[in-house]
């Protein structure tokens, strides 16, 4: 049985035969939040949860905010070199008509999702393009995208499209990452539904703030209807010279507790740069600040 704390959201795993009718209180191991679920034992008063679930659990990881220019991609992209470089063979998903990622990779004119439900491709391996970044592979996007929403918004059940041919190949990685819009429809929806763990990038500002305030909202109805993601919230392109940024981390610090990454991304002109040449910012300048931080964003996520 998985036991998530309801205060940090650690899961845990417990052997069926402890927990069981009736209630039990469980004292998390992480943040030592007491709450209560089910026992056998009903003379056994406190359970200490200890076995956490490991991050590599996290196989899919969806990247989204509705506020655009948060660094979504950018993180989704680094993140994902990131834990290519440590050993870990990772799939981009670029879940975005804008295809931002599939160019970064520097791909043109690929086939995308969009072939795949159109049965112009039998299997998502086949749309499947390997990067020259050791451990990296693209599942990538084109225009084509955008008549996604249009054809099977309406349709029952269409926000488990992707999960389901994630499904097909999901044991062959050790982590997915999926980038999505700046919005909350067709895309995003799909990948919160597919995602194990949702990170919402914001940076120091009030909109981007909110729109993370959004993304926890759907995340609380999608456990309402059973489905078990968690998610955390990451600060990106943060400038601790000004006064204004420095007040509104304090208030996420205050807000979020531990759903925040202890990473911080820190405003850097390296990874603009590394934008303008196409190069992922650990090829481009492997000891600059953003380099290191998602690498330490990588062994965070990943251990
Ligand atoms: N750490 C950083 N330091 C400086 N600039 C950055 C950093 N991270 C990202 N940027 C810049 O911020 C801009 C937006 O980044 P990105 O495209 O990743 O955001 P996004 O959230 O994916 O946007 P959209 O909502 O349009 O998809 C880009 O120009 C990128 O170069
Ligand atoms: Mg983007």
């Amino acid at each position: 049985m998985i036991i998530t704390c309801d205060n940090c959201r650690t899961r845990y795993k417990v052997a069926d035969d402890i927990i069981n009718k009736p209630a039990l209180k469980v004292r998390c191991h992480k943040c030592n939040n007491r709450f209560t679920v089910y026992k056998n034992d009903p003379s056994d008063d406190s359970f200490l949860l200890q076995d956490e679930i490991s991050p590599d659990d996290h196989r899919i990881i969806t990247m989204s905010n509705q506020k655009g220019g948060v660094a979504k991609t950018t993180s989704c992209l680094n993140l994902a070199v990131a834990l290519a470089r440590m050993g870990k063979k990772v799939l981009l998903v670029d879940f975005d008509v804008q295809a931002n990622l599939t160019m970064l990779l520097g791909f043109r004119k690929t086939r995308s999702f969009y072939e795949l439900l159109n049965r112009e491709v039998k299997e998502i391996r086949d749309i499947i393009l390997h990067t020259k970044y050791p451990n990296l592979s693209l599942l990538p996007s084109n225009s084509k995208m955008a008549l996604l929403k249009k054809r099977y918004l309406a349709q029952h059940n269409f926000e488990y499209l992707l999960r389901n041919r994630l499904q097909e190949i999901e044991k062959n990685y050790d982590h997915i990452l999926i980038d999505t819009p700046p919005s909350i429809e067709f895309f995003t929806l799909n990948a919160l539904i597919a995602a194990q763990l949702v990170i919402v990038p914001t940076t120091c500002e009030y909109l981007s703030m909110h729109g993370v305030s959004q993304i926890s909202e759907i995340i609380k109805v999608l456990r309402g209807v059973d489905h078990d993601v968690e998610y955390k919230v990451l600060i990106t392109m943060y400038d601790a010279k000004k006064t204004s940024e420095r007040v509104i981390n304090e208030k996420i610090r205050r807000k979020y507790g531990t759903m925040l990454c202890n990473t911080v991304i820190e405003l850097d002109d390296k990874m603009q740069e590394s934008h303008i040449v196409n190069l992922p910012i650990q090829y481009y300048d492997e000891k600059s600040r953003s380099a290191e931080q998602y690498q330490a964003l990588a062994r965070e996520l990943a251990g």
